[in-house]
């Protein structure tokens, strides 16, 4: 439902700079990378900080709901680490195109920029509409690849006690995970988290302002996707078209912090960690907080997206130190 209220004067006048903001690092946030490989690993935390911002420039853009557009290009910004690992995947090493990750990423941000500058503002959208029956079976196939990722994230933080005991037990989990049945039943829910994931997003990203963990489940759900078109596609492009085996040679094979293509992965794989616990933390908290249980709520979701906070570091930890050691 469209109100009919006015456009408030203070949302007309949303600084242009806000608006701009997110397309501008999304911009320059290879130019971030590669400090990391040029100057110190200490600009990791610069990558860190650019999908942070654009996370508080989305909520603030959120809060207004009249330049939706400026909105979901900020939201859109959080993922530039999943999207610049994409890119740079599948166009940095292939003779059939001649385009490469840099030249479309300037090009891809500058459109977006204009598309930014030329908005109008919208009257704002009161639309409350969610797709309940599509938001459970969101969560149920979220529940199996919960299990897939469990023991997948395992498999990594076994890493801190070197490559050969995460290829070992690799070697035993792939058992299970490669058989067939079960490996088609996990592509098929992350294409159906993808797919649902998307038109959830849709909907939420329409709707005004609802506070913090809504924009927190919409930022960790747009990174999600992202994470995924690249993570899933660079898998299956290193085993069916390279025919290499992915496993921790694999993933170590450059050093993370001085290759100037590779430490890309750094952020993007903290990230990645980081917004699955965040967003499945988004989800049991909705959960508990619909079967009346506030407190316990609030209390899972900070040890859940904590919990995933640690887990992440570790595993970066793990993967940069077995880059470096050869
Ligand atoms: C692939 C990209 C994804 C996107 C774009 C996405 C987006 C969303 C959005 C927008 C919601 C809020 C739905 C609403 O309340 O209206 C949501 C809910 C949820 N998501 Fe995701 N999601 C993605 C992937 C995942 C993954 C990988 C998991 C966990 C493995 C997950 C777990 C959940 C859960 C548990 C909920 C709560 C469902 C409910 O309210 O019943 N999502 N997601
Ligand atoms: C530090 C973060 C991560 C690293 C380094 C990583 C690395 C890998 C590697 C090496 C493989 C290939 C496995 C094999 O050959 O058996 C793989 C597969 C996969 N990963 Fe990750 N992963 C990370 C995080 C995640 C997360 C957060 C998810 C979300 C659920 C995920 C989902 C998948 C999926 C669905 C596959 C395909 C499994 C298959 O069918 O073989 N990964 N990952």
């Amino acid at each position: 439902m469209i109100s009919a209220a006015p456009i408030s004067a203070q949302s007309v006048k949303l600084s242009l700079r806000l608006r701009t903001a997110p397309g501008l690092l999304g911009l320059f946030y290879p130019v971030l990378v590669w400090t990391i490989a040029a100057w110190s690993p200490f600009a990791l935390l610069l990558t860190l900080l650019a999908p942070a911002a654009c996370f508080y420039l989305a909520s603030r853009l959120a809060q207004t709901n009249t330049y939706r557009r400026a909105t979901k290009v900020a939201y859109f910004a959080i993922g530039a680490p999943a999207l610049y690992s994409f890119l740079g995947g599948w166009l940095d090493s292939q003779r059939w195109i001649p385009y490469r990750a840099n030249g479309v990423w300037v090009l891809l941000w500058c459109v977006l920029l204009l598309l930014v500058l030329i908005e109008r503002p919208a009257a704002a959208d009161d639309a409350d509409g969610r797709p309940a029956k599509l938001a459970v079976a969101h969560g149920i196939s979220a529940a199996l690849i919960t299990v897939f990722a469990i023991a997948h994230l395992a498999n990594h933080l076994t890493g801190v006690l070197g490559g050969s005991t995460h290829i070992a037990v690799m070697r035993h989990l792939r058992v299970v995970y490669r058989a067939p049945v079960v490996e088609s039943v996990l592509l098929a829910c992350v294409l159906f988290q993808v797919a649902t994931g998307w038109v959830l997003l849709a909907y939420r990203m329409r709707r005004p302002f609802s506070g913090w963990i809504g924009t927190v489940q919409n930022a960790s759900g747009m990174y999600l996707l992202l994470f995924f078109a690249s993570h899933v596609s660079a898998v299956m492009r290193a085993r069916y078209l390279r025919h290499i085996d992915t496993n921790w040679v694999w993933l170590t094979a450059d050093n993370l912090l001085k290759d100037p293509w590779s430490v890309r992965l750094v952020p993007y794989y903290f990230l990645g960690v980081l917004a699955l616990a965040v967003h499945g933390a988004c989800g049991v908290r909705h959960v508990l907080v619909e079967h009346d249980r506030p407190r316990l709520a609030n209390r899972a979701f900070a040890a859940i997206a904590a919990g995933g906070g640690v887990i992440a570091v570790v595993i970066i930890v793990a993967l940069v130190a077995g880059s470096l050691s050869h």
